[in-house]
């Protein structure tokens, strides 16, 4: 570890589990203070036991507002400011064109975009002058794969947003890239391997697709993350970076 985030101050949300926890893990390692949100206390509960000294969980739903207002409150008291935010909270879930009811097209949207929206928006007046937002978009975003046009739409969307606050932050000097993930072991990958539950054969199946002939890890896209969120990356802004073996590339 070099501590290319010595003294900084980040927000992760869905920091609990997959990759927002393995980043949370990297920037404390780095040497940031982390803050980390979920729904679940019991996730967050072992994530803060996993991580370690200087981070902090705080229960909060992305998609409810009063929730994002407490998790600031907690950062404004404890730590008065905001050097990195990363906006990684997501589901995502199949569902085939003809079976989209309102129900799975709103939570989709209500999480990873709204959600997504005022996590950033809310953050602002904590965020330093100079620092760094990064979206978790998805290979998914340009890519397309059954059952998954939602979960797929939301992602594209996350792009979008990341090219125009680029131009809404400019004179802040705040930095805002996506990373996009492919395929890579977490909870929420499991997740989508259906109700037989054959997990390996997904696994080996999504593999297959990759030209490093395997699924990521969760710590390969944190990597990433902490590249993007630190003055290494100082230059790039409005960036995608697409974390993915070589899938999509190709
Ligand atoms: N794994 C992949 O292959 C892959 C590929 C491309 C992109 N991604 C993206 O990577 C990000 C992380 O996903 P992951 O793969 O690490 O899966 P994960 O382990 O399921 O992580 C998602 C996290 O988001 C949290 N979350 C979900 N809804 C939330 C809400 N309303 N409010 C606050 N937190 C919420 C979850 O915690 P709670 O349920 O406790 O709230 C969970 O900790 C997501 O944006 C996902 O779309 C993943």
């Amino acid at each position: 570890m070099t501590g290319i985030l010595n003294g900084k101050t980040a927000v992760i949300t869905g920091g609990g589990t997959g990759i927002g926890l393995a980043t949370a893990k990297k920037f404390v390692a780095e040497g940031a203070f982390v803050f980390i949100t979920g729904r679940r206390q019991a996730e967050l509960e072992a994530a803060v036991e996993a991580i370690g000294p200087n981070s902090v969980a705080v229960q909060a739903d992305v998609s409810i507002n009063t929730d994002l207002d407490r998790l600031y409150e907690t950062v404004r008291e404890r730590r008065g400011k905001i050097d990195i935010l990363f906006a990684n909270a997501a589901v995502a879930e199949g569902a085939p064109l003809g079976a989209i009811t309102e129900e799975h097209f709103d939570r989709h949207f209500d999480i990873n975009v709204r959600g997504l929206v005022f996590t950033v928006q809310k953050a602002l007046p904590l965020l330093v002058d100079g620092g760094s937002i990064v979206l978790t978009s998805s290979v998914s975003a340009f890519t397309a794969d059954p059952a998954l046009s939602i979960y797929s739409a939301t992602k594209a969307a996350i792009r979008s947003l990341a090219r125009c606050w680029v131009l809404d932050l400019k004179d802040r000097h705040i930095r805002v890239n996506a990373v996009s993930p492919g395929s890579t072991e977490t909870p929420g990958l499991g997740g989508l391997a259906g109700p037989d539950g054959d997990t390996k054969g997904f696994y080996d199946f999504l593999g297959s697709r990759i030209p490093l002939g395997r699924l990521g890890r969760p710590e390969e896209i944190a990597n990433a993350v902490a590249f993007l969120a630190s003055d290494a990356a100082s230059f790039i802004n409005g960036a995608d970076l697409q974390v993915d073996g070589g899938a999509e590339q190709i």
